[in-house]
């Protein structure tokens, strides 16, 4: 199954009575291991967790931590776009060359990369003096 189609899966099992935005995410490792996750909404509202967030900790939990692609997917009128705190979780994991395809359930595709979706990204590097 493409990465795409990981997403549109797991996607499905969204908790979104709130905002009824389902979204689907899934990361590939540097194993070759998929990992899936998606959004998990919560009545106090800022408690709920991204789709790429679940992806994450799925990875993690399963003892994996290179990220080497990534796919998201929404029924968007344009291809989803990962918000600002997903773009610093995935750079965590990922390089700036890493793969990220965005895509709608209708089948838009847009392919950039971790470093494009976050440049001038916050780094270990930046606490050297610390
Ligand atoms: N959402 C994600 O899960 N990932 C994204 O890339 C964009 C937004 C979720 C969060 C919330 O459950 C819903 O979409 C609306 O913001």
């Amino acid at each position: 199954m493409s990465l795409v189609d990981e997403a549109r899966a797991v996607r499905e099992n969204a908790h979104v009575p709130y905002s009824r935005f389902k979204v689907g995410a899934a990361i590939r490792t540097a194993s070759g291991t998929v990992f899936r996750g998606c959004n998990v909404e919560n009545v106090a509202y800022p408690e709920g967790t991204c789709a790429e967030a679940g992806a994450i900790a799925a990875m993690v939990a399963g003892g994996e931590r290179a990220i080497a692609e990534v796919a998201v997917i929404a029924d968007s009128p344009v291809p989803v776009s990962p918000c600002g705190g997903c773009r610093q979780k995935l750079a965590e994991f990922a390089g700036p060359d890493t793969p990220v395809t965005l895509a709608t359930t209708d089948g838009a595709r847009l392919e950039t990369t971790v470093g494009a979706l976050l440049p001038g990204a916050f780094d270990a590097s930046q606490m050297s003096r610390a």
